[in-house]
């Protein structure tokens, strides 16, 4: 089986800043991974050299069968891959609905367009001609995850999308990422909110100082959370 992603031994740096150190990661299709580890660790760089927003100087990316040798944006919606970013990042002066059309912009043709995504969250169809940050955290949430499946990915990375939230808000996108995976897109989940990963994820890497350093299984149950706080608890 061909893995959506495989980073392997990727070395990434912020100008002179080293933040990546060997990193290996793997998500194969239809697998939903969690991504854990405390603040600083490199989870979000790890985002960003996928997407060509930090810089790879060592080591491979693979979307698929195809080498990333210059990571771009528009490379990795082409390979299958699309992000919801930490911070959400809503265009303040788009509407709900343009919005989500710039999640097509550059992505793939597939099951995923406008009326499917209302149908999905039908509160973004109510708002849909108002301006994306006018809506709540939780819909704004819902609009990222919308913007990320118009690119009909195969894969869809998530920086902490519970930030910030409330936990029923919280218990609403843990439903919608099952529903999500469910239709066969894979996962790949950054997140503190362990309780959050417990029920989505089936497997996790824990980061610490820019590698992994720990993987194994997740089952929705507390041993498997009190296993996880280990690796973000400071
Ligand atoms: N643009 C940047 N330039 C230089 N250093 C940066 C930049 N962005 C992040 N860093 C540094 O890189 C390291 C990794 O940051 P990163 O954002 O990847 O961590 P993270 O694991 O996502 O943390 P968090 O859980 O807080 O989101 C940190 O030491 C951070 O200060
Ligand atoms: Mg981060």
């Amino acid at each position: 089986m061909t893995a959506l992603l495989k980073l392997d031994q990727v070395n990434a740096f912020y100008g002179a800043a080293h933040i990546l150190h060997d990193l290996c990661l793997t998500v194969n299709p239809g697998e939903r991974v969690a991504l854990i580890g405390r603040n600083g660790v490199g989870k979000t760089t790890a985002v960003n050299t996928i997407f060509g927003l930090a810089s790879l100087r060592g080591g491979q990316i693979h979307l698929g069968n195809h080498a990333l040798k210059k990571p771009r944006p528009y490379l990795a919606a082409q390979h299958g891959v699309a992000a919801v970013p930490q911070g959400r990042r809503i265009v303040a002066n788009l509407t709900v609905e343009e919005n989500l059309l710039l999640g097509a912009a550059v992505g793939r043709k597939g099951p995923w367009n406008v009326p499917e995504i209302y149908k999905l969250f039908p509160i973004l169809q109510e708002r849909a001609h108002t301006p994306g940050t006018s809506l709540s955290g939780g819909q704004q949430q819902m609009l990222a995850v919308g913007r990320a499946l118009m690119a009909n990915p195969s894969l869809i990375l998530l920086d902490e999308p519970a930030e910030g939230l409330a936990p029923v808000i919280v218990d609403q996108l843990a439903l919608i990422f099952k529903q999500v995976a469910d239709q066969g897109t894979a996962l790949l989940l950054i997140e503190q909110n362990l309780s959050l990963v417990v029920r989505v994820a089936e497997r996790y890497c824990a980061m610490a100082k820019g590698s992994v350093v720990a993987e194994g299984p997740v089952e929705n149950t507390q041993h498997s959370l009190e296993d996880l706080q280990t690796h973000v608890m400071v």
